[in-house]
């Protein structure tokens, strides 16, 4: 039986892992994302009853049971996918580490390893939850803000910058201490100016606080 009545189940759309940029037909940028967020949250969500989605970029985890999930490659095969999910949700909730560039234009061979450097050009990806902020309607929309420093100040800079409810400040101080299965030390803020700073823990648990959070925002 499911935990939440009826009434009160909301159509949550979540993202997750990087994405990948091609190269050639080989070879793609990324980063180190894993998913682990994405999926504990998406995990959490189906668990209390919600009907959820999960635009996944490539990873290794397991798709959660019961819930719609979706794969992607690159920043703009995600943007398509979450455009297009997002039309139905209550609440996005972006935990996806979208690549920021892109080749200009993949190679359509393999490129030859002969020369000594080759030049890459990028262009910017466009910023997804920057756009649904856009159009925000009555969705609850949160990011996540992966820093080095300035933690706080950047994150309540994206949260204004893109239109957000809530932003998910994460740290990032030693690349294992964050990516993968590691617990995550976070603070919420909202666009009401309220800070909470979570006491560090598993991201299945720090999945059932943002979800209580984002829950408990008007929807
Ligand atoms: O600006 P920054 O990339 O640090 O913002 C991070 C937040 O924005 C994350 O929630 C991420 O999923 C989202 N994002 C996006 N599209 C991009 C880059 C980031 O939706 N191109």
């Amino acid at each position: 039986m499911s935990l939440t009545a009826k009434r009160d189940r909301k159509r949550i759309l979540v993202t997750a892992g990087p994405t990948r940029e091609n190269i050639d037909p080989v070879r793609f940028m990324s980063n180190h994302s894993t998913g682990v967020f994405g999926y504990a949250i998406a995990s959490e969500a189906k668990k209390r009853g919600h009907v959820v989605t999960l635009v996944s970029g490539p990873t290794a985890l397991e798709r959660p049971k019961g819930v719609k999930f979706v794969a992607v490659e690159s920043a703009l095969d995600m943007m398509r996918s979450v455009m297009r999910e997002a039309k139905n949700a209550d609440c996005v909730i972006m935990a996806a580490a979208v690549a920021d560039w892109r080749p200009r234009k993949a190679a359509k061979n393999k490129i030859k390893k002969g020369s000594a450097s080759v030049k890459l050009e990028l262009v910017k990806n466009p910023d997804i939850l920057a756009e649904l902020g856009k159009k925000k309607g009555n969705k609850v929309l949160v990011g996540f803000a992966l820093e080095t420093e300035d933690l706080i100040k950047n994150a309540l800079k994206k949260l204004k910058a893109k239109n957000l409810d809530i932003v998910i400040a994460n740290k990032l101080s030693k690349k294992s201490a964050v990516f993968g299965n590691n617990p995550a030390k976070i603070a919420i803020l909202d666009r009401f100016g309220a800070k909470e700073e979570v006491r560090a823990g598993s991201k299945a648990r720090m999945a059932q606080i943002i979800l209580d959070k984002a829950l408990a925002f008007n929807i």
